[in-house]
């Protein structure tokens, strides 16, 4: 299949899109990759999670961020509440419900849902960084797949999730700290989790991105 151009994925529905990524051949990638990862997550969430591109792990799997990475995202997210499988907890919650006739008892307030997604939706060889041709090749389907989600809070994980959201070459060090927007939704800028577990001392500086997520998600619900 030919590349659809970005006006045709920008008027996608999700399966149309989800469709388009799979089949798409508009850079290298698709020679060398096993499958492509479209993302995973709540896509009505409040909460969404860019990152960079799937790895080796998600290359495999065709979900994102399950590798190492991975593991250290998700427990960036219950710090915070979040999880990727919220719904599927809720469903299992639902469940078990209906089979004793009683309120579900979860241990703890339900986890609320993120939508995971990448910059690039294939495997560069061997994890080498997102040459800027595959970027401007695979940004408008991450572009469709904000403007469906439609969060209220976007965390950009890395420096090319946050290069391609904000438009901008200015280091994580310099952005981060204070809210930026993308298509009017708040961008919260923080460490890539690859980067923080070579880095671990940085985990501290995430945390006060991850509280600040939080507080930019109070405000956005009660003005
Ligand atoms: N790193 C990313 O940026 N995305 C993934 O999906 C996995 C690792």
């Amino acid at each position: 299949a030919p590349a659809a151009s970005a006006q045709a994925v920008a008027d996608m529905d999700w399966p149309a899109l989800q469709t388009a990524v799979a089949q798409c051949q508009a850079c290298g990638l698709c020679e060398t990759r096993r499958q492509t990862v479209f993302g995973a997550g709540a896509r009505q969430a409040r909460w969404m999670v860019v990152g960079e591109a799937p790895g080796e792990q998600e290359d495999r799997q065709g979900q994102p961020f399950v590798g190492p990475a991975g593991k250290l995202l998700d427990a960036m997210l219950a710090a915070m509440g979040l999880s990727r499988h919220a719904d599927d907890a809720i469903d299992a919650l639902e469940k078990r419900a209906g089979q004793t006739g009683q309120e579900g008892q979860a241990g703890g307030p339900p986890a609320e849902g993120v939508y995971i997604a990448n910059v690039l939706k294939c495997r560069p060889p061997a994890n080498r960084n997102p040459q800027p041709d595959e970027v401007a090749r695979c940004e408008p389907y991450l572009r469709r797949q904000v403007a469906l989600v439609q969060p209220q809070v976007i965390l950009a994980m890395g420096r090319f999730a946050v290069q391609s959201l904000l438009q901008t070459s200015e280091p994580i060090g310099r952005l981060r700290g204070r809210a930026h927007q993308y298509a009017g939704v708040p961008v919260i800028v923080t460490y890539h989790p690859s980067y923080l577990l070579r880095n671990p001392p940085d985990k501290a500086r995430a945390w006060q991105d991850l509280c600040l997520a939080l507080q930019v998600m109070r405000e956005q619900t009660q003005p």
